[in-house]
């Protein structure tokens, strides 16, 4: 497309899933909308999630499953456009999906499908979108609306929408321009921080684990006030999986994370049961019931314990060893950070923001939805939940 419009009644920066979704609602409503971004595609991003499946919503979402300095802020959008809303809306499309586990909706063949969906909703909303754009400056109009200057030519608009996300995944475009534009406007920024995030671990500490890259199990993690019992999985780097990537949410540097090995199980009972019943078994090799031989030998060194037949333990020494496997402890070294991060923790302060709107409190007619604002979801669909929600609560307002 050529020509480059000069005004419209709704600007929105950024073409991810917030972006396309306000479009949609908006457009519908009657408002000339145009977004624009500065990639060479739209939604990057979602095309890239839930492994190329778009983990697009959660059928359990409610406002619990998000952090924010303001935890009651997303629970008007939230309620106002809810997972059945999005479901219905991917029913619509035809789209195929299914729930993989707690209540993680999936699509059965690709994330394209979603960007698809997202696209066609704008095509019938009559939006007009435009990448490889720069903005290059946002100037406020002396009456209302602003004046943006980009690489393409200047918009005047009415209402100005920031979708620009947070700072994860650089390489997919991800920038810092939304805190930018709401500094510009007096905004506060909640500090930000990668999330979802693996962990890396010192040298040593790979040296020892260097047998199990690829190797996972269930545990329970355990940081600050955060527990999630999930998967967890040894990779070169460090620590990754679902549990880890949830916990990473509560990390701060230099606090202790805390597995259950065993979870659902009192350990040291357990294994004071199987004394009873098998005297001459070493423990390895009743803890081999849990875990592969690989791994039982890494957390029996890793935790300074010894296999000896099972009858040659009292049961103050079996209490410690269920401790130390219902406990195991460890101090990450960091983060893989925003390279591989699947969210930013902070953001744009939601205590300047309207909860039903997504407007400015500080600039009228200036809007924030989805990531770049301080909400952000647990792993698992929740963080799109956000993004659909409110955009379209902006998307009826702009
Ligand atoms: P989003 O990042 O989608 O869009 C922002 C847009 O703004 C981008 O198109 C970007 O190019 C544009 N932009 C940025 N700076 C700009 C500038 N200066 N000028 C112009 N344009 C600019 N969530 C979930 O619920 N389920 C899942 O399965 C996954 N999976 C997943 C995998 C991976 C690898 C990542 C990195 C993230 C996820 N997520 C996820 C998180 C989810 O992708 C994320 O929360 C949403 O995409 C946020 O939507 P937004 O529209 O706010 O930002």
């Amino acid at each position: 497309m050529t020509d480059f419009p000069t005004q419209a009644d709704v600007l929105i920066i950024g073409a991810g899933a917030a972006g396309l979704m306000c479009a949609s609602v908006a457009g519908k409503r009657g408002r000339s909308v145009l977004v624009l971004d500065h990639a060479n595609k739209v939604g990057k991003k979602i095309l890239m999630s839930g492994g190329g499946r778009c983990n697009f919503t959660n059928l359990y979402t409610a406002p619990d499953n998000f952090y924010s300095a303001n935890p009651h802020f997303c629970k008007s959008a939230l309620a106002r456009y809810t997972q059945w809303d999005f479901i219905a809306l991917v029913e619509k499309h035809g789209i195929p999906y299914h729930e993989k586990t707690l209540g993680q909706l999936f699509c059965d063949n690709k994330s394209r499908d979603i960007v698809d969906l997202l696209l066609a909703e704008c095509r019938e909303a009559k939006a007009q979108i435009r990448t490889r754009c720069e903005i290059q400056r946002i100037e406020p109009l002396q009456t209302t609306g602003f004046e943006v200057h980009t690489s393409l030519g200047k918009v005047v608009c009415e209402s100005l929408v920031i979708a620009t996300g947070g700072l994860s995944i650089p390489t997919m475009g991800a920038t810092g321009f939304g805190y930018e534009v709401a500094r510009q406007f007096g905004h506060s920024i909640v500090p930000t921080r990668a999330a979802l995030v693996p962990f890396t671990l010192n040298k040593r500490s790979l040296e020892r684990q260097q047998e199990l890259p690829g190797t996972s199990l269930a545990v329970t993690a355990r940081c600050g006030a955060g527990s999630f019992h999930e998967q967890m999985l040894f990779t070169h780097k460090g620590l990754s999986g679902p549990s880890v990537l949830q916990i990473s949410s509560h990390w701060k540097e230099g606090m202790p994370v805390a597995f259950d090995l065993v979870p659902g199980l009192d350990l040291s009972e357990w294994l004071m049961e199987q004394r009873g019943k098998k005297q001459e078994s070493f423990l390895h090799t009743v803890l081999s019931e849990f875990w592969s031989k690989k791994l039982v030998q890494f957390f029996l060194l890793r935790n300074g314990l010894q296999s000896k037949p099972l009858k040659h333990y009292g049961d103050s020494e079996l209490r410690m060893v269920g401790e130390k496997l219902q406990t195991w402890t460890l101090i990450p070294e960091g983060t893989e950070g925003y390279r591989t991060a699947e969210v930013t923790l902070g953001g744009v302060d939601t205590n300047e923001v309207s909860s039903r709107s997504m407007e400015s409190m500080k600039q009228p007619g200036l809007y924030f939805i989805g990531e770049v604002l301080d909400v952000t979801g647990w792993l698992g669909g929740f963080n799109f939940q956000w993004a659909w929600a409110s955009a379209h609560a902006a998307g009826g307002e702009v």
